[in-house]
């Protein structure tokens, strides 16, 4: 499975990168609303995991924030070096493993948008994301609506977790992407059982400008959410 998700990113980088600015369902539903949640860019310690070709870390640094990134695919970590010209850090990671070499306490945000499906268990990243945050710090996720994913792979087993394949033809060439659907619960109590306490669960809108674009998904997305975003923090002590 994890083969398979890096060669299709592998294959979809370029495009990926060449339409991230303005593609509807990123610019003008999740990133809109996935940054909405962050506090304060200025001076932060930002982590951007599965940063893809970076276009959050573009905005992060251009407000200020001191910006490391990640990616499981080494051709969108090279095109977020490129986007921002040597500004931030950015390397090859897998997000279900665990992070070394970044130091405990160290970010004062995390940010993980549109990626967590690709991981079926979500324990040991969340471990690993609570371990790098300061005390205080915020985790803020989007991930696809699971109500959403129910209907859309026609799944009859709303209560497990388990693998679906859908096929991408915005891209260019179509390319199938494996990734794991899971209930509600399976989305919300890994970060309980992780020591976060949740402080926002958005059902994200689009803006005004993704209707000009794309009239019948603004239309569609303004009655059912496809993406899900959630404000977890990190206590700042423990009882
Ligand atoms: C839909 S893109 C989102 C990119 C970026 N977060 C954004 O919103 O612009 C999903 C990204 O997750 C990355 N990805 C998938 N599985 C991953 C994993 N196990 N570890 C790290 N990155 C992963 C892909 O390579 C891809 O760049």
């Amino acid at each position: 499975m994890k083969q398979k998700i890096i060669e299709a990113y592998e294959s979809l980088a370029e495009r990926y990168n060449a339409l991230i600015d303005h593609k509807p369902h990123n610019a003008y539903y999740d990133r809109p609303n996935t940054l909405s949640l962050i506090p304060e860019m200025k001076g932060q310690h930002i982590l951007d995991a599965a940063c893809g070709p970076g276009k959050y870390a573009e905005i992060f640094l251009d407000n200020g924030a001191i910006v490391t990134g990640f990616d499981i695919s080494p051709r969108m970590v090279e095109l977020a070096i490129e986007r921002n010209k040597g500004n931030g850090t950015f390397f090859v990671h897998d997000l279900s493993t665990p992070l070394p070499q970044l130091q405990d306490a160290s970010f004062d945000l995390i940010i993980c948008a549109l990626a967590l499906h690709y991981v079926e268990d979500w324990g040991p990243t969340l471990k690993e994301f609570y371990r790098i945050l300061k005390p205080g710090g915020y985790l803020v996720i989007s991930i696809e609506h699971p109500f959403f994913e129910f209907t859309y792979f026609q799944s009859t087993r709303y209560f497990e977790t388990e693998p679906v394949m859908c096929t991408w033809k915005g891209f260019g060439k179509p390319v199938d992407i494996h990734s794991f659907r899971r209930p509600l619960e399976a989305c919300i109590m890994p970060l309980l059982i992780n020591g976060f306490q949740l402080d926002t669960l958005l059902e994200p809108k689009p803006v005004e400008k993704f209707k000009e674009l794309d009239p019948k998904h603004y239309r569609e997305l303004n009655e059912f959410p496809a993406f899900m975003c959630l404000r977890a923090k990190k206590p700042t002590f423990t009882l």
